[in-house]
């Protein structure tokens, strides 16, 4: 048996953070979740171990703490916070893989808020340059974690990282949330895979998806 990983959710509480967690909990993982309002994380750690009684997860008390723990941290906050967090957990994710699930969208949600060829994931491997960044988990929506499994085809979720063995480790998580790992290349691919999560929120608002929607890849 493969040893377990401990894995830092920081916003846990958000809509993308409880969703991870749900799910991670039922795989071979530590989870330490972290999310500013106490009794909402309360309230989660007790749901996750009441329908699961082997789940190995405690709330954190502050991001540097979990991520000091971890093996893998996920930063599920929003774009902004991201570069403060970032700040807060720098010594600590000292060569750690960190998953940036960022979309920098502005507010309208008709563009994004980075430069054209820049992302999120690229400006946080410059906050964190001694951290693995791997982009994940920002091509599906929070919805999709119930339901991977969309019109009989299971939802592709796309990673981009330079370091090999960090994204192995990230497309291992991926699996084990129910979706398809698609490595789709190095780090600077995390521009287009921002890029097309504004796409598919644009086409959900219009066909009205009701946020469970993903994509795939059709192939032989
Ligand atoms: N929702 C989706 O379907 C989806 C899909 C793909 C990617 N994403 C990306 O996932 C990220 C989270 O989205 P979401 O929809 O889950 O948002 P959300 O429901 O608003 O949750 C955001 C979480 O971040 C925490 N947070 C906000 N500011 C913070 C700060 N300065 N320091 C620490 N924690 C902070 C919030 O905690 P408090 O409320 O307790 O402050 C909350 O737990 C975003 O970057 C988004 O682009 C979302």
């Amino acid at each position: 048996m493969q040893t377990k990983k401990t894995i830092a959710i920081i916003g846990a509480t958000g809509n993308m953070g409880s969703a991870l967690a749900r799910s991670l909990s039922k795989g071979n993982y530590r989870l330490l979740l972290k999310g500013s309002q106490q009794d909402m994380l309360d309230a989660l750690v007790q749901e996750i171990k009441a329908n699961n009684d082997s789940a190995d997860v405690e709330a954190a008390t502050c991001p540097a703490e979990a991520s000091w723990e971890a093996d893998i941290i996920i930063l599920a906050v929003p774009f902004a916070a991201e570069k403060e967090i970032a700040g807060r957990i720098k010594e600590v994710a000292n060569q750690k893989i960190v998953i940036s699930i960022a979309n920098p969208f502005n507010e309208s949600y008709d563009g994004l808020v980075t430069k054209p060829g820049t992302s999120a994931a690229g400006e946080l491997q410059q906050l964190l340059p001694n951290s693995k960044i791997v982009k994940a988990f920002n091509t599906t929506f929070a919805a999709d974690f119930l339901t991977p499994v969309i019109a009989g085809k299971q939802v592709d979720a796309f990673i981009a990282g330079n370091d090999d063995e960090a994204v192995a480790t990230v497309s291992e998580l991926v699996n084990a949330v129910g979706f398809n790992p698609v490595v789709a290349g190095d780090l600077s691919v995390s521009s287009t895979l921002e890029s097309m999560q504004l796409l598919l929120i644009r086409l959900n608002i219009k066909y009205q998806y009701n946020w469970l929607a993903g994509w795939k890849i059709l192939h032989h």
